[in-house]
């Protein structure tokens, strides 16, 4: 100790020293006490980090479950059903279809979108799972009638007098009103097709629709009897209600036999109801007269049953009769669908249309597609004559097949 204090200023030296090492120290500790807060924070984080993930695996869970759930609910069939009455803790809801009265309870969630004659999806176990917005739930349904027909006039064979004739009643005053305007004459505002199954009704309705460019609203008279079984009359209402909004529209009502046959006056509840989706059809097409932008065409197989009322003058302007086709159609016919067909050269439509006497323009069709079928079952890509005979042997040999076992049943 002696030597050490011998030297001069050691002494000083030495106390700086310590001062530094005791500044030092407790800047250490200050850091470690600093590291061991962080360390606690982070664990903190970490045992947060931690509940979370365990929450978030929860959610993941009940979101699943909530999928499966919506899935089952959505895969159920729903029924339709309307609110008549509502109390403090129950509705009184009738179903629609069957016309059945059940009370049930609101679910909470739903609890402010259900009022007294609200339309309410329900499930087998009469839960109200949606309720449906009317207008949205009848646009939703006229949509699907909504069609842009990629078909035009030369895709269709023969009927050319035919196709005049609805271009001059239902595309003329569409694409053009003004002709009418200034000749001073209403312009027709309907034709009614008719004519055998298969000889180009739908396909000419579609082409009109094609080439005149307007809405082309395709409601089928069965599906508004069968489909929207109790509402064909309303729906009929919002059809027309639709066409004026989206004019120039045509309304094409195929089958119309379906809902204006006169056999379906027999009294019962059914034709009641398609008795009155026939009265809201008359009273549509009366009402509408003055508007020139919306045009009917009706269809059918069976004028022979159609309600007189439907045939009266001024109802439709115009009852075109599509014919079985001719000779000559049959020819455009399979030209039509044998376009872009490799025949062989011993291929002759004509003679084949000349073979084809009964055929109706789905027959003739249906004889191409045949052909094709039975070049590709020998394993060729080029149609054959035989091909054809084969075709038109299995396509109208089956038909008088056909009606020879329908004789022997009723003989
Ligand atoms: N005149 C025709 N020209 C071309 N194809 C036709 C013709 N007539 C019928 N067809 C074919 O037959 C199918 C069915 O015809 P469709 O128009 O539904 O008959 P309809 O409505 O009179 O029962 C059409 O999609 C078309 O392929
Ligand atoms: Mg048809």
């Amino acid at each position: 100790m002696s030597e050490t204090s011998a030297i001069p200023g050691q002494d000083s030296i030495q106390e700086s020293y310590i001062k530094r090492i005791a500044a030092l120290q407790s800047d250490n500790k200050s850091l470690t006490d600093e590291l061991e807060t962080t360390r606690m924070e982070r664990e903190e984080v970490r045992a947060k980090l931690f509940e979370s993930l365990i929450a978030n695996k929860k959610y993941l869970r009940e979101l699943e479950r909530l999928r499966k759930e919506n899935l089952t609910l959505k895969r159920m069939p729903l029924f339709l059903a309307t609110v008549l009455e509502m109390g403090p803790d129950y509705v009184l809801l009738r179903q629609h279809g069957n016309n059945q009265e059940f009370i049930t309870t609101v679910p909470e969630e739903l609890q402010d979108d259900i009022q007294p004659n609200s339309r309410v999806a329900v499930n087998n176990s009469l839960t109200i799972v949606r309720v449906l917005d009317r207008s949205v739930d009848v646009r939703a349904k006229i949509m699907e009638l909504v069609e842009a027909p990629d078909l035009s006039y030369d895709q269709v064979g023969g009927l050319e007098s035919q196709i005049q004739e609805i271009r001059e009643t239902v595309e003329l005053p569409l694409t053009n009103p003004a002709i009418f305007q200034d000749i001073g004459i209403e312009p027709p505002r309907g034709v009614l097709l008719y004519g055998l199954p298969g000889t180009g009704k739908t396909m000419l309705a579609k082409a009109v629709a094609h080439e005149s460019k307007a809405t082309f609203i395709h409601m089928s008279g069965s599906e508004l009897v069968h489909k929207f079984i109790g509402e064909g009359a309303q729906l009929v209402r919002d059809i027309f209600q639709m066409a004026r909004e989206k004019a120039p529209s045509i309304i094409f009502i195929d089958e119309i036999d379906a809902v204006g046959s006169i056999r379906t006056h027999d009294g019962t509840t059914g034709s009641a109801e398609v008795n009155r989706t026939m009265m809201q059809l008359l009273a549509e097409m009366d009402g509408f007269r003055t508007r020139g932008d919306i045009k009917i065409i009706a269809a059918t197989n069976r004028i022979d049953i159609l309600d007189p009322a439907l045939l009266r003058p001024g109802r439709f302007d115009r009852i075109i009769e599509i014919p079985m086709p001719s000779a000559e159609a049959r020819q455009k016919i399979l030209e039509i669908h044998s376009r872009k067909m490799k025949k062989e050269e011993d291929v002759d439509l004509l003679e084949i249309a000349k073979e084809t006497e009964e055929a109706s323009g789905a027959d003739i069709k249906a004889i191409v597609v045949e052909a094709g079928m039975n070049a590709l079952r020998r394993g060729a890509s080029v149609v054959s004559r035989r091909d054809f005979d084969a075709a038109i042997r299995k396509v109208l040999g089956d038909e008088v097949q056909g009606s020879e076992e329908s004789l022997r049943m009723f003989s």
